[in-house]
């Protein structure tokens, strides 16, 4: 009777032991710096119930909204160390790890949303991802916000000109300081989470963003004017911590695959229709206060900021920068 108990006791173990994957438990930490209310704060919600739902639990995935975690670049040092286990910063942020990717901040390169697209999912892509990867982190997709708009409080910003002296926020990127040096600007670098209180103090007189991170984050109501100029591109790279990822078993991988998948797809949703949502309620404040004006470009002076700010490509040829090559492609890119 003994040695039968004692038998049923190991089989009970060799069992348990046969199935250790299917119990092992993952936490894994989502941490960006935006509103929950945005592109890149939806996506991160969707995804962490897509996640959830595929690996029936067995990732539990939680996400850390509005620099609650981490700040702009100092994220990535924490994937690195798997502090945290994803992130979705801006190309920007990225610049001591892999400036090349700076060329989706070069201003009025890409024609549209479309042209976008096509680089981000074509070989330029390809390749800004596999330098990423060789920098230890997993790089699994490219997200949207939008195209950018100035705004200030000294002066209305409707020629290149009106830039001259003004001080702008910008983030820590050599592409956005030439971008507004050539016009006469004063660049100021600073983190996401500073720039409300830089507006609103007059740390800064100016910024630029898309409209939901301006609208999100109430910068219109501590600034003066906001132009429509559409001049830059904001995006993301939505990373993960390789040690984290190479601890997933195969099917949980495969799950992060799809559930990333799934999120991207929605993401470019939410990108579109909350810049045009948020951008409906801006002019609402506006018009409702007196407290802003907006100001939409003309042809000609869109072209006259086309003309200033696109003479700085040249400067960031060189290889260590963005290079040449990785310009011209995304230019010519059908
Ligand atoms: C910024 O710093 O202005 C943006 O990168 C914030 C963001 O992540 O959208």
């Amino acid at each position: 009777l003994f040695t039968g108990c004692g038998d049923n006791k190991e089989e009970t173990k060799t069992a348990e032991a046969a199935k250790p994957a299917a119990a092992e438990k993952f936490v894994l930490k989502f941490s960006h710096v935006v509103s929950p209310n945005t592109p890149k704060g939806k996506a991160a919600d969707y995804f962490e119930k897509r996640l959830e739902e595929l690996s029936e639990g067995r990732i539990d995935v939680q996400v850390y909204p509005s620099s609650q975690l981490y700040k702009d670049n100092a994220v990535l040092k924490a994937l690195k160390l798997d502090s945290v286990q994803m992130a979705a910063p801006s190309f920007s942020k990225f610049g001591k790890i892999v400036p090349q990717l700076a060329l989706f901040d070069l201003p009025f390169l890409f024609k549209d949303v479309d042209h976008l697209h096509r680089v981000q999912d074509g070989e330029v892509g390809q390749k800004l991802k596999d330098m990423v990867t060789e920098k230890g982190y997993v790089a699994l997709a490219f997200w949207d916000n939008g195209f950018k708009q100035l705004s200030s409080s000294k002066k209305p910003l409707i020629l290149p000109e009106d830039a001259e002296g003004q001080k702008f926020r910008i983030m820590s990127s050599k592409v956005l300081e030439a971008q507004f040096h050539a016009v006469g600007g004063n660049p100021q670098m600073m983190p996401f989470s500073e720039v409300y209180s830089g507006l609103q103090q007059g740390v800064i007189d100016a910024a630029e963003n898309p409209i939901s991170n301006i609208y999100t984050k109430k910068f219109h109501e501590v600034q003066k004017y906001l132009t429509i100029s559409d001049h830059g591109y904001l995006g993301y790279l939505v990373v993960m911590s390789q040690k984290f990822w190479n601890s997933l078993p195969a099917d949980l991988q495969e799950d992060v695959k799809q559930a990333m998948k799934d999120a991207t797809d929605k993401e470019r949703e939410f990108a579109a229709q909350l810049n045009n949502e948020q951008f409906e309620l801006i002019k609402e404040y506006a018009d409702k206060t007196g407290k802003l004006e907006i100001i939409n470009l003309n042809e000609e002076q869109k072209d006259a900021w086309r003309n200033a700010v696109s003479k700085i490509y040249p400067e960031f040829y060189d290889a260590d920068n963005i290079g040449e090559d990785l310009i011209k492609g995304a230019l010519n890119t059908k």
